[in-house]
């Protein structure tokens, strides 16, 4: 069975509420429970993170390889444009990454067209809602099974 970790950063706990014109109306429940159906049909096991909080965002990423997991899908939300530790932890490990955002980043204000993590990441999927997660989860898992 393959381990994919699925982190969610900062705000997103708040999705279904928050500006819905940009996020969609899905919950992260919703987002969650749809990834589940989708690892069940092809083989993975996945494991859910969110946090507010950059350190434990590192934490987890720090701890990944150590727990087993074949592949990372995150979606590091504000922390995209601003966290070198995010980007370092992601480096730091042997585990293949795939970025994701709900919202097209490079349609919006300027300081979201650049990512600090997409350089230590496999690939970068952004604009396609909840569609983006399903794409990276099935990105990871086939980055999974080369990697383990
Ligand atoms: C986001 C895009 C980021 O710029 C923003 O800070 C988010 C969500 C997305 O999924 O579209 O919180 O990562």
């Amino acid at each position: 069975m393959k381990k994919i970790l699925v982190i969610h950063g900062p705000n997103l706990n708040l999705l279904g509420n928050r500006e819905t014109s940009v996020y969609g109306t899905a919950s992260l429940d919703e987002i969650n429970s749809r990834l589940g159906t989708f690892a069940r049909q092809n083989g993975a096991d996945l494991t859910f993170f969110q946090s507010n909080h950059e350190g434990d965002i590192v934490d987890i990423i720090g701890k990944s390889a150590k727990e087993g997991f074949g592949a990372i899908v995150i979606n590091p939300a504000a922390y995209t444009h601003t966290s070198v530790a995010i980007r370092d932890a992601i480096a730091a490990v042997n585990v293949p990454a795939v970025e994701v955002h709900l919202s097209n980043i490079y349609k919006r204000e300027e300081f979201r067209h650049h990512s600090l993590i997409a350089p230590v990441c496999a690939g970068q999927i952004s604009g396609f809602g909840v569609q983006s997660y399903v794409l990276g989860l099935s990105a990871a898992i086939d980055l999974a099974s080369t990697s383990q």
